[in-house]
């Protein structure tokens, strides 16, 4: 059994406020009497891509569990691999490959630098078929990525999704190892089939947006920074991929201000 934790949208901001946040939930997961193999924070990493801002990541994300990171529109691809990643600042996608004891995990990077939307490029593709064929035949793989390739019946995202979702799609749907697609961006829950396989869309940490049936006038935001924080575990044993939702309490601390 493989047990992965998937943290997503963290946007820190140099406030206390999220950083509060991914704090609790990294303590959580920490002293878990059997920890997670991995942590994933799934995109919108910073709020606004500056170099402080990830260095405050950097900080409230430290631990001991190996854990990777992938951009979102909020990101900024040169800053992020600098102070997080260790490398040169390049513009180039973040696309990365994780093994695990029995399973891939293929990293996506669907930004496209100073948009809100996204897309998978060429490179990308290719990138992605080159992991496929150099992993083994006895591996389960979980694709992530920052931006849902379906609408997720979000006013405020769904035209931010990944604009270019078919090839990505056959991919999935061909590749019997593929179990699933994890994402984030809508900042709630959501769970639907892509390519045939579960597609599951973790929350934020730092705020919950509703869905489009909470919009009572057109260009309202219903966006709520009451919720606790979330994190999902997925499960991944016998070619099955099983996901847990645990909301990590506050203790009813609502710091708003600080947004
Ligand atoms: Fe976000
Ligand atoms: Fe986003």
């Amino acid at each position: 059994m493989t047990l992965l934790a998937q943290l997503s949208d963290t946007h820190f901001n140099l406030h206390a406020r999220n950083s509060e946040r991914v704090e609790q939930v990294m303590a959580y997961l920490t002293a878990l009497p059997r920890r997670p193999d991995a942590i994933l924070v799934t995109g919108d990493i910073t709020d606004s891509g500056k170099t402080e801002e990830y260095e405050q990541a950097l900080a409230a994300l430290r631990t001991d569990i190996p854990l990777w990171v992938l951009p979102g529109n909020h990101d900024d691809r040169g800053a992020l691999r600098e102070v997080m990643l260790g490398q040169a600042a390049s513009s180039e996608p973040i696309n990365q490959k994780v093994r695990l004891d029995g399973l891939t995990l293929a990293l996506l990077d669907s930004t496209v630098p100073g948009e809100g939307g996204g897309e998978l490029d060429d490179d990308t593709f290719a990138w992605l078929t080159d992991l496929l064929r150099a992993t083994p035949a006895d591996h389960s793989v979980l694709v992530a990525l920052h931006h849902p390739p379906v609408p997720m019946y979000s006013t405020v995202v769904d035209h931010m999704r990944l604009a270019n979702p078919r090839w990505l799609e056959q991919i999935v749907a061909a590749e019997h190892r593929i179990l699933g697609v994890l994402a984030g961006h809508t900042h709630t829950l959501g769970t639907t089939l892509f390519g045939g396989k579960p597609l599951v869309v973790a929350p934020s940490v730092s705020s919950l947006i509703g869905g489009a049936w909470e919009v009572g006038t057109p260009g309202e935001l219903p966006i709520d920074y009451a919720p606790d924080p979330a994190v999902l575990l997925h499960v991944v044993e016998d070619g099955r991929l099983t996901t847990l939702l645990r909301p990590v309490p506050m203790g009813g601390r609502i710091s708003v201000v600080s947004q």
